[in-house]
């Protein structure tokens, strides 16, 4: 984490969160996820906060908050994208459809959100529907045993709504 500053109005949101579930250096999981949850996800200075409140190192933050695949540390499109990259999914395809939408996306190496905010594309382990691999969910609704193509006008029909 490089910029340090933290503003007052996040300051004492991330207090508020810090006060109710505990200002414990042990507490910092709930916290994150309380956090999360209020800010939608975790930014520097929300994370700086964090650390001071809880009086621990920020690298100790920034280190637990990427290391559990839930937090994430860069602001959610409005629609989710999730592509289950399983077993069952990943032998019946799942990584040409993974491919086909960051192409069609235009998401680079790493990044999970489009630039206009519009789409996130997050890859999961298992959405327990094995049966209907490779499965894609997109906003919730799942859509099962689909194919580059598929995906590809799933999201496109997103797009045109
Ligand atoms: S492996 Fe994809 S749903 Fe289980």
């Amino acid at each position: 984490m490089q910029d340090n500053s933290v503003n007052n109005e996040t300051a004492s949101r991330v207090d508020a969160i810090i006060e109710r579930i505990g200002r414990h250096p042990d507490m910092l999981v709930p916290v994150l996820q309380a956090a999360q949850e209020e800010f939608k996800y975790l930014p520097q200075d929300v994370m700086m906060s964090i650390a001071q409140g809880l009086n621990i190192p920020p690298a100790k933050v920034y280190g637990v908050a990427t290391f559990y695949a839930h937090f994430t540390l860069e602001p959610k499109g409005r629609h989710i994208i999730r592509c289950c990259d399983g077993t069952a999914c990943h032998v019946k395809g799942s990584m040409a459809i993974m491919d086909a939408i960051r192409s069609h996306l235009n998401l680079k190496e790493g990044q999970k959100t489009t630039a206009d905010g519009n789409f996130s594309l997050e890859i999961v382990s298992c959405l327990g529907a094995c049966g209907l691999a490779p499965v894609m969910v997109l906003d919730e609704k799942v859509h099962g045993q689909s194919n580059s193509k598929d995906a590809l006008e799933i999201i496109k029909s997103c797009e045109e709504k």
